[in-house]
């Protein structure tokens, strides 16, 4: 009766069975109500009682052994089927994935850079936290220029400060290269002012340089044009007022034609018939000279813009602070912005 019962053992780990067809005959062969293994536990009666107890934990092995080699094999089979067959159902409709999207001031930032870009100007970058040598001093600030004033500036300590203006970064770019120089400068920068609509302490600006032998206010003029009509629309015209930065001379504030009357006034141009977009000018030979660039060889020009003005105009969007409030009922409305 022991042998028998090592003989199924045999049977049962020798076994492996390849579809679930063959897989349950043998169930039922060994487990099923007239199985070989129900079969022998009804003999339990004519096993020898000093045999009762082996042969009691033999068959219990048996029939352990048959049921997980039954249900394994089971699992692995159906795994395979599942493997083999169409389980993707392909007519089903996909599920909804919310798409991010860029922030409008992104969307601008790269919009400047691209068209700068397609006229040769690379990009370039500097520290937010700047020393007053880059920020101002290089720029031709004279030291009692209100900009370097406390109620400006959020200094850090007698020599550092945040940056206040982007064109920091064109005396970095002037001390570590040699004309010709084209180059537009992203950027955030900070102010010590209110937050209201028209103005927040940490806003973006882009400055620009372009400096080689003979650049004359003609190129500026030029490349201002440019930059407006693939910005805002080939009908838009622009003006310079002269005005007036330590960095250049002479120095002019931009104005575009208005976006929204085409210059005919309305209230977005208080009925000017235009809107201020950047400052710009030739720049100052003190500058270039501080820079390391000699002023009697090379000429240049350069231009400074704030990105979130651009945006506000570009998108007729009227208060600075939506910028900053990541308000998704705002943000949605350019999805469809690149
Ligand atoms: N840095 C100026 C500002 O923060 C902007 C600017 C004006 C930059 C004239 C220039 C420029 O390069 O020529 O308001």
């Amino acid at each position: 009766m022991l042998n028998k019962v090592d003989d199924l053992l045999k049977e049962v780990e020798s076994f492996n069975g390849t579809t679930l067809e063959e897989t349950e005959n043998f169930r039922i062969k060994m487990l099923g109500k007239k199985g070989l293994i129900t079969e022998l536990m009804g003999e339990f009666r004519n096993v020898p009682n000093e045999q009762k107890k082996e042969f009691g934990q033999k068959i219990n092995v048996l029939k352990t052994a048959a049921l997980d080699k039954v249900n394994s094999l089971k699992e692995a089979l159906e795994d395979a089927a599942d493997e083999s067959g169409p389980k993707i159902d392909t007519t089903r409709p996909a599920e909804f994935t919310e798409l991010g999207s860029r922030h409008p001031l992104s969307v601008v930032r790269k919009e400047i850079l691209d068209i700068f870009g397609r006229i040769g100007f690379a990009v370039s970058e500097g520290p937010e936290i700047e020393d007053d040598f880059h920020n101002f001093t290089a720029l031709n600030f004279p030291p009692e220029h209100p900009a370097r004033d406390m109620q400006d500036t959020f200094f850090i300590d007698d020599e550092i400060a945040l940056r206040t203006h982007t064109s920091s970064v064109q005396v970095r770019v002037m001390e570590n290269s040699t004309p010709p120089i084209r180059t537009v400068s992203p950027g955030r920068v900070f102010r010590n002012e209110a937050i209201s609509a028209r103005a927040h302490c940490i806003f973006h600006q882009v400055e620009g340089l372009y400096i080689d032998k003979g650049v004359s206010f003609a190129d500026l003029k030029q490349t201002l044009l440019y930059f407006a009509q693939e910005m805002f629309g080939d009908k838009t015209e622009i003006r310079l007022r002269p005005s007036y930065f330590p960095f250049t001379e002479p120095s002019a504030e931009v104005d575009v034609s208005c976006l929204i009357c085409s210059g005919k006034g309305c209230n977005v141009c208080k009925n000017t018939g235009f809107l201020e977009i950047m400052g710009c000018g030739m720049v100052d030979p003190n500058v270039l000279e501080n820079c390391g660039i000699d002023s009697t060889v090379y000429s240049g020009f350069a231009f400074g813009m704030g990105i979130e003005r651009i945006t506000m105009l570009k998108y007729q969007v009227n208060d600075l602070r939506h910028f900053f409030e990541n308000d998704l009922r705002f943000l949605n409305q350019f999805k469809s912005a690149y």
